[in-house]
């Protein structure tokens, strides 16, 4: 093999090395010149048919041309690698002038904002807070509450009833039965929590919330609730002008009873009486029902709308509002 050949051969391994776009051409390539049937190999092998006396020069020079060649496999190798690893780091590129996607930070709903609310200003009074289930047994909904089985102020309230003879709560008074049951008087109670009915308009929805309060003990009056409640008003509202009225009404589990209603001096619903609550001296049989001797412990109870106090608080037109989940409006509750 003449100098000539060498270059030739040298030639060809590189043009087809070069040629080689991936590391399975590369070793296709490879094998051409150094496999075990390559080129190379194969005037190694001839080597035996050579003059004596040429054998060792050739075989110096055939070994000269395969560290050639090697070299040339090896350069090629890291040029491929390093191309792969350029367009894998294109191809993962991260754009850091790109704006980010931002993690807003949550704020608690306006519901909630409101119980916590109501909560501070009961517990600053000395008022506990209660829990009670929302499936509800019929009696705690209904008969402990003085309202048998056919009374008809059974149909004042329109009952999802699920299986088992359970129902979902029609309002929170249930938690003054089972609270009372578990504590001694004075008995100063109150129990927010989600309430449903059959209704579903602008005002009202089929699930709302609602606030018990519950108030037992020796010699309590309606004038005590009456002096609670129109606190309970200034401090929600943080103002002391908002005039407070106890309207006659009728509820199975209170005699006698009353609307509670608030009229504010200003603002959109200036001089209208609007009402946010039920309420009432306990019934002597509820009294009777939660262990107590009606002659002996009087109580007055209260069952404020939740969502109605948050609509007049934050002026909100719908209640529906508070249900869809549109941020704008949830927005401006978050602190
Ligand atoms: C009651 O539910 C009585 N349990 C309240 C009570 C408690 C009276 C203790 C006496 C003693 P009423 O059905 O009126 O009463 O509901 C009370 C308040 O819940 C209403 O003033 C109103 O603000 C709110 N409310 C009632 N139904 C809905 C509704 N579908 N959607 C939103 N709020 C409602
Ligand atoms: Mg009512």
């Amino acid at each position: 093999m003449d100098t000539a050949a060498i270059d030739t051969l040298i030639g060809q391994a590189r043009e087809t090395l070069a040629a080689a776009a991936d590391a399975a051409a590369l070793a296709n390539a490879k094998a051409r010149y150094l496999g075990r049937d390559g080129e190379l190999t194969r005037r190694m092998k001839e080597l035996g048919k050579a003059a004596p006396a040429e054998r060792a020069a050739q075989g110096k020079r055939l070994n000269e041309v395969k560290q050639a060649i090697e070299a040339l496999v090896a350069e090629r190798e890291a040029q491929i690698e390093r191309a792969l690893l350029a367009e894998r780091l294109a191809q993962e590129a991260i754009d850091v002038t790109l704006p980010g996607r931002g993690t807003g930070r949550g704020g608690l709903h306006p519901i909630t904002l409101t119980i916590e609310r109501v909560e501070e200003i009961f517990r600053s009074i000395g008022f506990d807070v209660a829990d009670g289930p929302e499936i509800e047994e019929d009696f705690f909904n209904f008969t402990a509450l003085n309202t048998p089985e056919n009374h008809p102020a059974r149909s004042m309230h329109d009952t999802f009833y699920v299986e088992g003879g359970l129902l979902l709560r029609t309002h929170t008074s249930p938690m003054q039965i089972r609270y009372a049951r578990l504590h001694q008087p004075p008995i100063r109670v109150i129990a927010p929590g989600k309430t449903y009915r059959v209704d579903s308009d602008a005002t009202h929805s089929p699930m709302f919330h609602q606030v018990e309060g519950l108030w037992v003990d020796e010699g309590v009056s309606l004038a005590d609730l009456k002096n609670v409640y129109t606190d309970f008003v200034a401090q929600f509202f943080e103002r002391d002008d908002i005039e407070v009225r106890f309207r006659p009404s009728y509820f199975p589990f209170t005699e006698p009873s009353a609307e509670i209603d608030i009229r504010f001096p200003d603002g959109p619903l200036a001089g209208r009486w609007l009402e946010v609550c039920g309420s009432g001296q306990v019934h002597p049989n509820v009294i009777r029902n939660i262990g107590l001797d009606p002659e002996r412990y009087v109580g007055f109870a209260f069952g404020s709308g939740i969502e109605r106090l948050a609509m007049l608080r934050y002026g909100v037109g719908d209640l529906r509002q508070f249900y869809e989940n549109d941020l704008r409006f949830l927005q401006q509750f978050a602190r």
